[in-house]
């Protein structure tokens, strides 16, 4: 099956940090023969951390000591490298290491993370950037990965021991302990070559989480009998925001440093972002998914011409994430839908095949308005609507009424994600995520037995 190969960026439509001083109290050195891994070995640690690493260095079977060295010693990291890192059992860690590291992540979980902004995204302005803005901005998205991926831990942690044992949480867990291990050895760039060097590792921290939501997703459905449906809402919904915001981050330093185009992008942040032409690339995209299970595809009409050229600031890869998962939503309905009604003889012509019921599938009607304070968009489908009593569930993760009928329901948790029309019961929850990101708002009105209206409401950043 196809990935989500529509996205006219090279950015991914998942999930990255901002603004905490580390404290300069000690240091510890380790010299190697690039100029980019001196800077990056070069840590500033709080007294007691810097015993702990002394002791780890002095350590002989230093294997995971080693890999850093040959990771940061190379002039470029092959994405073998980082992954095996990342997947490195944390048990292969020696202890003292491991202590060192346990005492990292309690010191960066109790930082502050900034909430991020697209006022302060669009403040970097347009390129060519300053050396000097894209190595302060380097300096600040590595102290704020780190701390995130501490807080991340913290979290996972602090879930019910059970929980904490699944192996697909287990595998999420090392994920991030190894990509804590990375990203915390990294110091801030000095020269642009270093700075490089850190946008690789970033695409490499964004590439080892773009396929974990499926893994987290089975992993809370297997421990389900040890906690409440509330509780797994609560805590995906905190995990998936925390990611966003880290992704967000690392994308924007990596656009920021190769720009994407730009004429009219500043980091990840599109000027004059289109909703209409996206929603129209969208639609392309899921029309295809919905062929291939339905083998009927419903089309999109945007109703007022002038919403079609409404523009905003904002960060296409996120509406590209929303219009999916929205449109994969009203075009499933609406087939389903008309499906039925065909079935129960309630349309009106006669129909004998499906270029019959193509003809009559209803539009999804798309109205796209600019308000005082920046853009609604109303995506109107004649599916049915949403019976009222699952009404309150549809907001849950994992909820879903879609059964692809092979049983298993993990036969949809298993395909990655943009690649079925539904099942993995995350469109509703994560896009709501994604249109809050920034401050804006995912609604719903269902009107049983006719169709679905879904609100989009994006806000126009402040001082654009
Ligand atoms: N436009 C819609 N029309 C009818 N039902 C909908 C619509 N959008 C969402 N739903 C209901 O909400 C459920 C959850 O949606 P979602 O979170 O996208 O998960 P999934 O699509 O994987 O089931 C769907 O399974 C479906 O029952
Ligand atoms: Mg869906």
């Amino acid at each position: 099956m196809k990935r989500l190969t529509h996205s006219r960026f090279r950015l991914f439509a998942d999930t990255v940090l901002p603004k905490t001083s580390c404290r300069r109290l000690g240091s510890l050195a380790v010299v190697s023969s690039n100029p980019a891994s001196n800077c990056l070995m070069h840590r500033q640690l709080s007294p007691h951390h810097r015993d702990c690493r002394n002791h780890v260095s002095s350590f002989k079977h230093r294997l995971s000591k080693i890999e850093f060295l040959r990771l940061f010693s190379s002039s470029s990291v092959s994405m073998q490298d980082f992954h095996h890192l990342t997947k490195k059992n944390t048990e292969e860690l020696d202890h003292l290491e491991r202590t060192a590291l346990e005492r990292l992540i309690y010191e960066y979980a109790s930082f502050e993370l900034d909430p991020i902004h697209l006022e302060d995204l669009l403040a970097l302005g347009k390129p060519p950037i300053s050396e000097k803005v894209l190595l302060e901005n380097a300096a600040y998205v590595l102290r704020q990965t780190t701390a995130r991926l501490a807080h991340r831990l913290q979290a996972l942690r602090n879930l019910p021991y059970l929980i904490v044992l699944n192996p697909s949480i287990s595998q999420i867990y090392s994920i991030y302990f190894n990509s804590f291990r990375v990203v915390s050895q990294i110091n801030p760039p000095k020269t642009l070559e270093e700075n490089d060097y850190i946008v690789e590792i970033l695409e490499q921290l964004v590439s080892a989480h773009t396929d974990t939501i499926p893994i987290l997703s089975r992993g809370f459905w297997e421990a389900r009998q040890y906690i409440s449906a509330e509780e797994v809402t609560s805590v995906l919904d905190k995990h998936l925001r925390a990611r966003i915001g880290t992704r967000m981050l690392a994308e924007n330093h990596i656009a920021l440093t190769r720009p994407i185009d730009p004429a009219h992008f500043i980091g990840a942040v599109e000027v004059d972002c289109n909703p209409a032409a996206i929603l129209q690339s969208t639609a392309t995209f899921v029309g295809d998914i919905c062929d291939l299970k339905y083998g009927l595809v419903p089309h999109i009409e945007f109703d007022n011409q002038k919403g079609q050229a409404v523009t905003i600031p904002y960060v296409p890869v996120h509406l590209e994430y929303i219009f999916t998962e929205l449109l994969k939503n009203a075009f499933r309905a609406t087939v389903e839908f008309t499906q039925k009604q065909s079935q129960e003889g309630s349309l009106s012509s006669d129909l004998n095949s499906d270029k019959d019921l193509a003809s009559q599938l209803p539009p999804v009607m798309v109205t796209i308005v600019k308000t005082s304070t920046g853009v609604i968009i109303r995506i109107r489908d004649r599916g049915g609507g949403i019976p009222p009593a699952i009404e309150r569930n549809i907001w849950d993760y994992s909820f879903s009424t879609f059964d692809d009928g092979e049983g298993d329901g993990f036969a949809t948790l298993n395909a990655a994600p943009g690649n079925s029309i539904a099942g993995l019961g995350y469109g509703l929850p994560l896009s709501r995520a994604y249109a809050e990101f920034f401050g804006g708002k995912l609604q719903i009105q269902s009107y049983f037995g006719w169709g679905t209206d879904v609100y989009l409401t994006l806000n126009t950043p402040k001082k654009a």
